[in-house]
């Protein structure tokens, strides 16, 4: 098998995480493009240093010329700029969109034929436009949300049980913002409902529902937790961690069923909006949208988030994008 060519666009927090795990992961060799100067090329120098240590044979280097990512397979997006307290993922629309047109431009002109994985907030908005720059199809262009917040509602929900991470599956679906959806019904630790677990662990349903809900409102702002405790930025690890497994399901063709932010054509009854639904990533991107029947309340906060979604891209486009 010929080793993948993955790029990745900016070099920041997000960008210098990713290089290092996706080298140890050994998934391909990585070429990091930021428009600062050196930044990149300094970032993976210092990860290459490591192959030794950590035992990868992989590329890791660093540009500021988008010619460097010809024919890159993979192409991981976190140009654009981080959030600080108070301001929510949506206050970098402007910025954002307009950093999100030229990385747009390069990777259509380099990577023609790459899967997009896009990072930048607010998330689907800069998706749906990546894809309308880029014109690629839409399975080749999804955004990473979903199993980064699916993550930060496991944990959560391990801490409060005592048991492994490792068992727990829950799934946050929606647009990424204040609005994301925890599927709370389907939430299980290898099978077992957790809101049975609560009620046994509290012998109280009241009780078990007052602690899902907090852990659930925990999840929808998980991310503003961390830029309040950060100051300076937003979160950096988790994204990336959540990034590299969804370009290993790629990668290595799991048909692995994630959370993603996905193009939709109907379905969850929606169509042509960027939305995070569970979805089957494989070789060719996102292979498969899995529609499932949401209950009254989960879908009435399903269409809420799609809603915010759609002023969102609604708000962008006003801006001329
Ligand atoms: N082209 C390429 N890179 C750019 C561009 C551009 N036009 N404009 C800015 N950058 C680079 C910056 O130079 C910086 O190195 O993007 C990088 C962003 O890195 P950080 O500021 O450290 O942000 P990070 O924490 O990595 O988050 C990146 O992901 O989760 C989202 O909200 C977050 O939008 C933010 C993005």
């Amino acid at each position: 098998m010929n080793r993948k060519k993955i790029a990745l666009i900016g070099g920041g927090q997000i960008g210098g995480v990713l290089a290092q795990l996706i080298a140890r992961r050994q998934l391909g060799d990585v070429m990091m493009y930021d428009i600062v100067e050196d930044l990149p090329q300094g970032k993976t120098l210092d990860i290459a240093e490591a192959s030794r240590i950590d035992g990868f044979d992989v590329k890791v280097q660093g540009t500021n010329d988008y010619k460097d990512i010809d024919g890159a397979d993979l192409v991981i997006i976190t140009a654009g700029l981080p959030r600080k307290p108070g301001m929510s993922r949506d206050d970098l629309l402007t910025t954002n969109a307009k950093i999100m047109k030229s990385v747009a431009e390069g990777v259509k002109e380099h990577a023609p034929d790459a899967i997009v994985i896009i990072i930048s907030n607010p998330l689907d908005a800069m998706v749906t436009l990546f894809q309308k720059i880029t014109g690629f199809p839409h399975n080749r262009v999804m955004g990473q949300a979903g199993v980064l917040d699916s993550s930060r509602f496991s944990t959560f929900i391990a801490w409060e049980l005592g048991v492994s991470v490792k068992d727990v599956n829950a799934m946050v679906l929606g647009g990424h913002g204040d609005t994301m959806v925890p599927i709370v019904r389907y939430a299980n630790v290898n099978g077992i409902p957790v809101m049975e677990l609560l009620e046994r662990k509290y012998g109280d349903k009241a009780k078990a529902q007052e602690v899902m809900d907090a852990m659930v409102q925990r999840t929808k702002k998980a991310g503003g937790e961390v830029v309040a405790l950060l100051k300076t930025g937003s979160a950096f690890y988790s994204p990336a961690s959540a990034a590299t497994a969804m370009a290993e399901a790629i990668i290595y063709d799991e048909k692995r069923l994630l959370p993603v932010c996905a193009y939709l054509q109907g379905e969850f009854g929606v169509d042509g909006y960027y939305v995070g639904v569970p979805a089957v990533l494989g070789a060719t991107g996102v292979e498969k949208v899995i529609d499932f029947e949401l209950d009254e309340t989960e879908q009435a906060a399903f269409d809420n988030s799609v809603n915010a979604v759609k002023k969102l891209v609604a708000d962008m486009e006003r801006l001329g994008f």
